[in-house]
């Protein structure tokens, strides 16, 4: 992708000028972001994925006219006749992760493919019933939401009091102060950057597109690496052994001994010493495969190029490649050559045929259990 080139997907701003300017940022109303587009997934084949076990989904429904003001929410699996009839107003069905089952969804979600691999996180499907939402709220991470049937009239604001309603299933501003409001047609799109309220409600039967990028919190980050560095910990801090030649006798023989105190530190310095320790337990972390994603197992190694499986996800630094929870240490054109297979998701023939052996094998491992395959 050129970033430096105007996109209709954004308005007419090149994917660089986006950046700089609304990426958490402020919001971008984009009209007929894509042209003409329809939705991918039809109600049916939709409402299909979220009946499966190993797609997740929830169900949200608003009370029906004349009972208190209330919502419900049901996690899925969502088989159809725990679905309200489509005739019932205000109850949607939310599909996460849709670009994990479906090669088109996943090519869509590519086109935002200017921003790190590393944030991108999945696309979303909404499907309501007139009137039907999740109420105001406000989300963590970036989001564009694209609208792909039906009308959509959103609501958003910069929200200062972000007091929710208690005793609610779901995340609901008590007090949503919207300051503009627009209605989405098939095709627009409205990027949000985190932490903007906003409510969107259907306008008869509608179906958006949520495109979403993760932001890990320090914590998660910093239990994450420390739990992948735990495991490499007693290597990487050696096998000295702890020594008190100058202990003396005591009486209060249950206090902690100040020395011992100094060699954990000193251990677990030297556990984290290694920056390289600590970029692989990230790496490892950050292409760790969504908890539901199961490869089937693949096939040998093709004699011509390879694609990176639509689940497979893969990243470099400038000293490892990481697929799929594991790191590799790559150097020279080895590494070259597999940035490349990350950047483009895809291989072809002549770059393969100049892997080294080592990194053949690698690949051809990666192809077994199902990872990448034959690009046709
Ligand atoms: C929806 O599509 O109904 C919800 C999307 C969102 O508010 O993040
Ligand atoms: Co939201």
């Amino acid at each position: 992708m050129n970033i430096q080139e105007p996109l209709q997907l954004l308005g007419g701003l090149s994917p660089q000028t986006f950046m700089r300017r609304h990426w958490e940022k402020k919001p971008l109303l984009i009209r007929q972001a894509i042209p003409g587009f329809r939705p991918i997934l039809d109600r049916t084949e939709l409402l299909d994925l979220a009946a499966m076990d190993d797609v997740e989904s929830r169900l949200v429904v608003q009370a029906v006219p004349g009972k208190e003001k209330t919502w419900r929410m049901r996690h899925g699996p969502l088989p159809r006749k725990v679905l309200p009839p489509f005739k019932q107003p205000k109850w949607t069905a939310l599909v996460q992760g849709v670009d994990l089952h479906d090669e088109r969804i996943h090519a869509l979600m590519n086109q935002f493919r200017f921003v790190p691999d590393a944030r991108l996180d999945d696309l979303m499907i909404s499907y309501a019933t007139d009137g039907g939402g999740v109420g105001p709220h406000f989300d963590s991470y970036d989001v564009f939401l694209l609208q792909a049937h039906g009308r959509r009239r959103w609501r958003i604001g910069r929200q200062k009091d972000m007091s929710l309603v208690p005793d609610m299933p779901l995340k609901i501003l008590a007090n949503f102060e919207p300051e503009m409001e627009f209605v989405l047609e098939p095709g627009d799109m409205l990027y949000l950057p985190p932490r903007w309220a906003h409510d969107g409600i259907a306008e008869g039967e509608c179906m958006t597109y949520s495109i979403g990028f993760r932001s890990p919190c320090k914590g998660e980050v910093a239990r994450e690496v420390l739990q992948r560095m735990a495991e490499q910990a007693e290597d990487e801090a050696g096998e000295a052994i702890y020594r008190d030649p100058k202990q003396e006798a005591l009486t209060h023989t249950a206090e902690v001994p100040q020395a011992m105190v100094d060699f954990a530190v000193d251990a677990m310095q030297a556990a984290l010493r290694d920056p390289l320790a600590l970029q692989r337990a990230l790496g490892e972390y950050l292409t760790e495969p969504k908890p539901n994603v199961w490869f089937a197992g693949g096939a040998e190694l093709p004699t011509g190029g390879v694609r990176l499986d639509r689940r497979t996800r893969m990243l470099y630094d400038a000293k490892h490649i990481f697929i799929n929870g594991e790191s590799f240490r790559a150097g020279g054109r080895d590494a070259q050559l597999m940035r490349t297979l990350a950047d483009q998701r895809y291989l072809p023939a002549g770059e393969m045929a100049r892997l080294s052996e080592d990194a053949r094998d690698l690949v051809s491992d990666w192809c077994e259990s199902g990872w990448l395959y034959a690009d046709q």
